[in-house]
């Protein structure tokens, strides 16, 4: 029976398809536009604070990116997106390498963009509380490692601490865009989530790919590897959102790599390598380091902004 309603299914499909190509060769010049939308509802009014509550971590990124880079954050680049939202806490410039300092600088700019795109499309709230403290990394990642480092962990001292920071951060926005994904139905929503998840995963890639080249590296003055903090960054990350693996560090025990047949983790996935999904909640936990969405702390020491986020503080 599921077979056949699939073959029916690839067979409209197949027609579709062909209909498409047909009637873009009848025409005499080539065109961009893309083909008109199954449903034509550009914003369901449920895809709204979905992509909303995007904006808690877009602005946790920009900021973090963009004064790690440049030493200054949305306030110097485009201070109407920050909607009159009060200044980070704690960021600054770190000490970066050429070329670490310029793909950062590039990531912060594409956040202000995000912002742009969320806000122009969707509306917003204005920039919540952050703390880009180095005491507050210095306290996840102790919490990490379930023991004080000594000394603490300095996320702006060099790029390996820096990119070891950062490994915190877009994968958080990745698995949220995913999580959204079943639940935004609008074409221009769509869109919207697909352009933002696809240079989430991309920034990602780029920051684990920066770290395996350093897996075996010690991060210094402690006596862990860069692949140990991953390792341990990602298991405190699955405890706190308490909702099994969803996170793994670059090296994994073979049951977790590719077709278990691989320990390289460059990538976080799942068992059939797709890229894991987070909800709002267990986002929040994470990023609260409270492992309780109604507990604001951690980067969101007031919480997060929004509808979902906020309706998770009242009711406590
Ligand atoms: C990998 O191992 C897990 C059990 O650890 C199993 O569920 C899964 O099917 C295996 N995947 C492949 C591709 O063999």
């Amino acid at each position: 029976m599921a077979p056949r309603v699939l073959s029916s299914l690839s067979f409209i499909l197949l027609i579709s398809l062909s209909s498409n190509i047909i009637g873009s060769h009848s025409l005499s010049h080539p065109t961009c536009a893309p083909p008109p939308p199954v449903v034509p509802v550009p914003i369901f009014s449920t895809d709204v604070d979905l992509l909303q509550f995007a904006l808690n971590l877009e602005h946790l990124e920009a900021e973090f990116f963009l004064y790690g880079a440049l030493g200054h954050g949305l306030d110097a680049i485009n201070p109407e997106l920050a909607m009159g939202g009060p200044p980070p806490i704690g960021a600054t410039k770190a000490n970066l390498d050429p070329l670490t300092l310029r793909v950062i600088a590039e990531f912060g700019y594409q956040e202000v963009g995000h912002l742009r795109a969320i806000k122009t499309t969707v509306g917003g709230f204005p920039r919540p509380l952050l703390d880009l403290s180095k005491h507050n990394f210095a306290k996840l990642f102790d919490q990490a490692f379930e023991h004080p480092l000594k000394p603490p962990f300095d996320p702006y001292a060099n790029s390996i601490n820096y990119m070891l920071a950062s490994y915190v951060i877009p994968y958080e926005g990745l698995v949220g865009y995913v999580g959204a994904n079943p639940n935004i139905n609008g074409y221009v929503t769509k869109r919207l989530l697909a352009g933002l998840l696809g240079v989430e995963s991309g920034q990602d890639a780029y920051i684990r790919g920066w770290l395996l080249e350093r897996a075996e590296e010690r991060v210094l003055p402690y006596h862990h590897t860069v692949a140990d903090f991953t390792i341990q960054i990602s298991a405190l990350r699955n405890g706190l959102a308490k909702c099994g693996i969803k996170d793994e560090g670059l090296l994994v025990p073979l049951e977790l790599g590719a077709e278990n047949r691989t320990c390289n983790n460059v990538l976080s996935a799942d068992a059939n390598s797709l890229s894991y999904s987070r909800t709002p909640a267990e986002i929040l936990r994470t990023v609260y380091a409270t492992g309780d969405e109604h507990k604001a702390g951690g980067f969101y020491p007031k919480g997060g902004n929004g509808r979902i986020a906020r309706e998770f503080l009242e009711d406590y």
